[in-house]
């Protein structure tokens, strides 16, 4: 390998968009729980993440409360971030698209009317390992257990998800 095809290789991010509806409780989370796993594995170098909402009611906002609350109280992270809308340059722009449940998934495909990006697209909790349910359910009109829950949903899926990037990683140094 040339010394310019190995530096293009190292400069290379591998890129993570998480996406819910509102993006104020469960995507900033996920955003916020693979960057503190990112960057416990030292890999800040090498991935980076976002978050983006399907929907545009809350653009320019912070992260919910009752979602800071829940990720600070169950695993001490601090959450940051302001909310913005997903668009179809999103599609081109990152490796993996996590959907946090299947109406998100559905909004993210429709945005792609040839297909083409298609595969970059994944609901986050196939990602989890502990867990069997199949969405990350949408807690805002819940109580402080559905934040619980989807703090839990999320820190599951985030391992599976570090597993499988660390992956693509060594593959695409070989
Ligand atoms: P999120 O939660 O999609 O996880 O950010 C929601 C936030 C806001 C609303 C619904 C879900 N809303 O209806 O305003």
């Amino acid at each position: 390998m040339t010394d310019k095809k190995q530096l293009s290789k190292i400069i290379c991010m591998y890129k993570l968009l998480f996406v819910c509806l509102g993006n104020i409780c469960r995507s900033p989370a996920a955003e916020n729980i693979m960057n503190h796993l990112i960057d416990r594995h030292q890999l800040s170098d090498r991935v980076v993440c976002d978050s983006a909402g399907t929907g545009g009611y809350h653009v320019g906002s912070p992260p919910d409360r009752r979602m800071t609350f829940a990720a600070a109280n169950r695993l001490g992270i601090q959450l940051c971030g302001r909310a913005r809308q997903l668009q179809k340059s999103d599609l081109v722009e990152f490796d993996l698209i996590l959907a946090m449940d299947r109406e998100n998934y559905y909004d993210i495909l429709a945005l792609d009317f040839s297909g083409k990006y298609r595969d970059k697209v994944h609901l986050m909790c196939d990602f989890c390992t502990a867990h069997t349910i199949k969405e990350v359910p949408d807690p805002y009109y819940g109580g402080a257990e559905g934040f619980n829950q989807v703090i839990d949903l999320l820190l599951d899926a985030c391992n599976g998800l570090l597993d499988r990037v660390k992956q693509e990683i060594v593959d695409s140094e070989q």
